[in-house]
């Protein structure tokens, strides 16, 4: 059985607080990507939190994502370390099968090498890392708890927890917050973009369409975790 924690009434401040108290320094890490993992940097920054910052850059990033990451990075004055893929298997799959492989092969492949295997040597040097991921972002995540064993990474030799201090917050609370405190946001969310991944694999959703339809738009909703969070699809399946 899973081990987790009840979801209801956690608030993310406390609880990034808890996180802080329960692991040394540079044991737990924020996993910073888009809107809502600037909002729990912002928390453990206003809080005086020793929390580390890294973000899989997966060579396929927009350019304003790379700006935005930079933007954050000044105005926090924060290390943010970017993980990279392996570059021979990189290279294999390009020269195998091109740049948009994904498209035909759905995008197992290429997340895999450019995000899950560079994720896993990341949380290798970590006890416990911190992700924005919320409920309401798709059929996946429904049952999110606010605290999991992260099944998909542990080891029997390293057991690895996984915090999603922002699983109840919707995304208008999100964007309220970012809002009302002049927290730096990625441009692309002016354009249309709700949910931002790789650039090929990323579009604008229209006027109260699900954030989701702008990943991966071409597979099955139920298909739509790119492995940093295949335990969410393994619920959906066993
Ligand atoms: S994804 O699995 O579909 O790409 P999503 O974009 O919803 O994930 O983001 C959910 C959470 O996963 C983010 O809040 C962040 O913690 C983490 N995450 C997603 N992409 C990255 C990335 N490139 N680098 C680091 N963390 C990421
Ligand atoms: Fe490759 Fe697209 Fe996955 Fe990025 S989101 S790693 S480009 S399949």
């Amino acid at each position: 059985m899973e081990a987790q924690k009840a979801s209801a009434g956690v608030d993310p401040r406390s609880l990034l607080a808890e996180i802080a108290r329960r692991y040394k320094s540079g044991e737990a890490a924020i996993s910073f990507s888009g809107a809502e993992d600037v909002v729990l940097v912002d928390m453990a920054q206003r809080a005086g939190l020793e929390l580390d910052v890294f973000s899989l850059d997966t060579g396929r990033l927009h350019p304003e994502t790379y700006e935005f990451l930079e933007r954050v990075r000044k105005h926090y004055g924060i290390v943010i370390e970017l993980v990279m893929p392996e570059a021979e298997a990189v290279t294999e799959l390009v020269r195998a099968k091109g740049l948009f492989s994904f498209l035909q092969d759905g995008h197992g492949e290429c997340c895999g090498l450019r995000k899950v295997e560079p994720l896993r040597r990341k949380l290798g040097t970590l006890q416990a890392w911190i992700t924005g991921q919320r409920k309401d972002q798709g059929v996946t995540r429904t049952d999110l708890p606010h605290e999991q064993e992260d099944r998909a990474f542990s080891t029997p030799a390293h057991r690895l927890v996984k915090f999603n201090p922002l699983a109840d917050w919707t995304s208008v609370e999100v964007w309220n917050y970012i809002r009302e405190r002049g927290v730096p946001y990625n441009p692309l969310h002016d354009r249309g973009f709700v949910s931002i991944g790789c650039e090929p694999c990323t579009r604008p959703v229209g006027p109260h369409q699900h954030e989701r339809l702008g990943r991966w738009w071409w597979e099955d909703a139920a298909k739509k975790e790119c492995g940093l969070h295949a335990q969410n699809a393994i619920k959906i399946v066993g």
